[in-house]
């Protein structure tokens, strides 16, 4: 049977790099664009295309995500209603998973609210490296049937192989651990992790793990950059304690703002990310690896 992968036009050529993965291992797919339509007082109608499969995957990231959200809902229950039985999201960045608890009383628990609301919808999601700190399972996040993470990074680890072999990975937080040291493994990297203390939006402190850095490459690794205050004090206090270099691989290029900028002006060299938020430091595509962890489905 066919598969109906939908799309909406701002984010058509990832979707097209997962139809083309997902042809090349066999499985035939009708990619279709979502039609939009933004009135005047910023409402929003779409129209999927149709006849839709009974199998359909919705490709949606969801950075910038409040708009989004109620694409998602429109899209999914239009999906349904013309006939699709097993209904999956794509969503290379899942947003709301770092507010996981309340940290102070009355606080939304947005993990566990958008999680909810996506497993109304989907039958499946399919996502890359989602910021999951205090619960174990994306399933726990997001309670769909079929909840599947696909990491970046072992294509993250390749790409550094070619450009900086030998190089020093560096996870700027505990939490940055499950990457670094599965990006490590893969060619042997030597590999460490900072302390982090976040004090606001944009000021952290960080401690480096206590080691020789004199003269060391190293490459900053984690799953998001999006303020980019972290990755710059990082490398403060590397370029401060000799390092050699300072490179950053991220997962997920979110960048808000002036964070290249700020990055930059700390001292950092190459940006290097994945394609699940299309930005001018993609350099290694998530399309095969989507493509797999869909025909597991
Ligand atoms: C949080 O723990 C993440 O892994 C990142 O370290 C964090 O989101 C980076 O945020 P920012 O770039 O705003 O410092």
């Amino acid at each position: 049977m066919t598969l109906a992968l939908l799309c909406f036009e701002d984010e058509h050529a990832p979707a097209l790099r997962l139809q083309q993965a997902m042809e090349s291992a066999g499985t035939a797919v009708d990619l279709g664009v979502i039609e939009r339509h933004r009135f005047p007082d910023g409402e929003l109608k779409l129209r999927l295309p149709t006849p839709l499969s009974p199998r359909a995957v919705l490709y949606r990231g969801l950075h910038q995500p409040n708009e989004k959200l109620v694409e998602l809902l429109l899209a999914a229950r239009t999906a349904r209603q013309l006939g699709a039985q097993h209904l999956s999201l794509v969503s290379p960045y899942l947003a709301y998973m770092r507010q996981d608890i309340a940290f102070q009383p009355g606080e939304a628990v947005s993990q566990r609210i958008v999680g909810g609301f996506l497993a109304d919808l989907f039958d499946a999601v399919v996502t890359v490296d989602p910021h999951l700190h205090r619960v174990a399972t994306l399933q726990e996040a997001v309670p769909v049937p079929q909840a599947v993470v696909v990491s970046g990074a072992a294509v993250l680890a390749d790409w550094v192989a070619q450009r900086r072999p030998g190089a020093l990975l560096l996870g700027p937080d505990e939490e940055a651990a499950q990457w670094v040291v599965q990006a490590a493994a893969r060619h042997g990297n030597p590999n460490a992790v900072c302390h982090k203390m976040r004090h606001g939006d944009k000021s952290v402190q960080i401690a480096l793990p206590p080691m020789h850095w004199g003269g060391q490459q190293v490459v900053i690794l984690d799953d998001v950059a999006s303020t980019g205050h972290t990755v710059a004090q990082a490398t403060r206090l590397l370029l401060a304690a000799g390092a050699a270099s300072v490179d950053v691989a991220v997962t997920h290029a979110l960048f808000a703002g002036d964070a290249l900028a700020v990055m930059r002006q700390a001292g950092v060299g190459e940006v290097w990310s994945t394609d699940c938020i299309a930005h001018g430091s993609n350099v290694v595509s998530m399309a095969p690896l989507l493509a797999q962890a869909l025909q597991s489905l």
